[in-house]
């Protein structure tokens, strides 16, 4: 399958006008493209008490498995101000490894759509923590 990378990162911008932030002020937005083609759109949504915030990746990782897909092809982040991207946080670095193969393509992009990084899952997280380690 074709990846449309631009179409993902309008799906992450997209989704980031739903960020709930008043205490940051810092918009994510995630974009998930599972295997059947289907997109899976996350933002960040913040709490009072501020450990309670989940990242726009995580949420969009959990409501495409919640829908039952385990599967997946490509991210797209967005985040920062206009021409400042981030990447993932270290958490969901973690839980995409969870459901992404290595060489799983993660785009990051700056809220205007502006690409900042190409990399992978597994660039994200060398060496990282699996079910490998301890299950048999
Ligand atoms: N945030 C994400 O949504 N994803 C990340 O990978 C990094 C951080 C959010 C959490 C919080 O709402 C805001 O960005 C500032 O940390």
């Amino acid at each position: 399958m074709d990846i449309d990378i631009e179409a993902l990162i309008a799906e992450a911008r997209k989704v980031a006008e739903h960020s709930y932030s008043p205490y940051s002020r810092y918009r994510v937005g995630a974009a998930l493209l599972a295997a059947d083609g289907t997109i899976y759109a996350g933002c960040n949504v913040e709490n009072a008490s501020y450990g309670l915030t989940i990242c726009a990746e995580r949420a969009a990782v959990f409501k495409a498995v919640g829908e039952g897909r385990r599967e997946f092809k490509a991210l797209a982040l967005v985040a920062g101000t206009q021409g400042n991207a981030g990447t993932p946080c270290g958490a969901c670095r973690q839980v995409l490894a969870e459901f992404c193969s290595p060489d799983m393509p993660v785009v990051c992009a700056a809220l205007d759509g502006t690409i900042a990084l190409h990399t992978s899952v597994g660039d994200l997280l060398p060496h990282g923590f699996s079910k490998a380690d301890f299950v048999s």
